[in-house]
């Protein structure tokens, strides 16, 4: 088998972060004797600036195509007076590919390294051994809405972007949710406005009924978004992987990620479906959680690992090879530990050098 990987650098640092992780890609690849089949394209206003587009269709048939995407961010505030027609998959080319692609499953992995337990705002007991997992809905709810608009025809203008779930399309990403759980520690914590949204009613019913018919091996567990937010900034440790809807998903990612220092460290994997052994059978995004940082673009030192570690991701979901995704983390965990660090989690090292001292650390396990 030949791996097909298209890899869009996107906006900002992206393309730095895109070009390091890719050489993480290549050697490992190498050392497992799998064949590469490597394409890049531009996303977002990359796009735009050289196509006139924020993605091409095809770039849009090339991603059709592909094993797995390895994208680095988008946006770029040159640009916020554009304004373009449509919703969010017409405005934004990694929307434009989430929906394309329908991977309504993106998992977005946190977790306490040894070596950062000094640098995040928490005490380090608190936590010491975390490894927890957002899985967020990320094809429906409020955010993919057609059912959305500005109403200026009252004394005060209206806007509405309705939050909507089908029965199938929570069944569906439930499933992926306890499947992942079965990987891991079984235990899910579902969480929903459920004691104030009609949608929310119907998001528990319906992860309850699959969780207690075809899971019952893995614990489950439903909590109100709002109390979930409070008790994973109080006891993240005792998460394992949390079920969200594309919104809620989308704040307690970002809220996860403080327990590892920085945003610049979380992985995702973004999935229609597993097969049976864990593999996705159809094209999947991998990115990091950070955004396009136009604060540091071209000073070389934007942190590699979320983007690195989502490589790892890629190994394990894409391409079924999981010792090599351990080892990629090892290899990140190992360069940390030697004191490598880019600004954003206290040190002073660029992103090659990290970059290099991941692939030396690799070499080595
Ligand atoms: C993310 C980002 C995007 C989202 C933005 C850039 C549209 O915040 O990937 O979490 O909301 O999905
Ligand atoms: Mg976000």
């Amino acid at each position: 088998m030949t791996l097909k990987v298209l890899a869009l650098g996107g906006d900002g640092i992206g393309p730095e972060v895109v070009g390091a992780a890719l050489q993480v890609l290549e050697v490992a690849s190498k050392s497992i004797g799998l064949p590469l089949d490597i394409s890049e394209d531009a996303l977002g206003w990359t796009a735009w600036e050289r196509y006139g587009t924020v993605i091409r269709p095809e770039t849009l048939s090339k991603a059709h195509a592909c094993d797995a995407l390895l994208v680095g961010a988008v946006g770029d505030p040159k640009w916020d007076h554009i304004v373009i027609e449509g919703g969010p998959e017409d405005q934004d080319g990694l929307m434009k590919l989430r929906h394309e692609l329908q991977v309504f499953a993106c998992l977005r992995w946190a977790r306490a390294h040894a070596a950062l337990l000094e640098h995040t705002s928490f005490k380090p007991e608190v936590i010491i051994n975390t490894d927890l997992i957002v899985i967020r809905e990320l094809c429906g709810g409020a955010m993919f809405s057609p059912t959305r608009g500005i109403d200026e025809s009252g004394q005060s203008r209206r806007a509405y972007d309705l939050n909507e779930y089908t029965e199938a399309e929570i069944e569906r990403f439930a499933r992926v949710g306890f499947e992942v759980a079965r990987r891991r520690r079984k235990r899910v914590l579902s969480v929903d406005k459920s004691n104030v949204f009609i949608a929310g009613k119907l998001w528990r019913e319906v992860v309850d009924r699959i969780g207690k018919r075809e899971f019952p091996d893995v614990e489950l567990t439903h909590f109100f978004a709002d109390n979930a937010a409070y008790q994973l900034s109080c006891r993240p440790a005792d998460f394992d992987v949390i079920l969200a809807d594309n919104l809620f998903g989308d704040i307690l990612s970002d809220q996860s990620a403080a327990v590892s220092g920085s945003l610049g460290m979380l992985p995702s994997a973004c999935f229609s479906h597993l097969q049976e052994g864990g593999r996705s059978e159809r094209p999947a995004i991998y990115e990091p959680v950070h955004g396009s940082a136009p604060d540091i673009v071209g000073q070389g030192i934007a942190n590699p690992c979320g983007t690195i570690l989502s490589v790892a991701m890629l190994f394990e979901y894409s391409a079924g090879e999981i010792d090599c995704a351990r080892k990629i983390e090892g290899a990140v965990d190992a360069a940390l530990n030697s004191g490598f660090a880019t600004p954003d989690i206290g040190g002073d090292h660029t992103t090659q050098q990290i970059t290099d001292e991941v692939i030396r650390q690799f070499s080595r396990l």
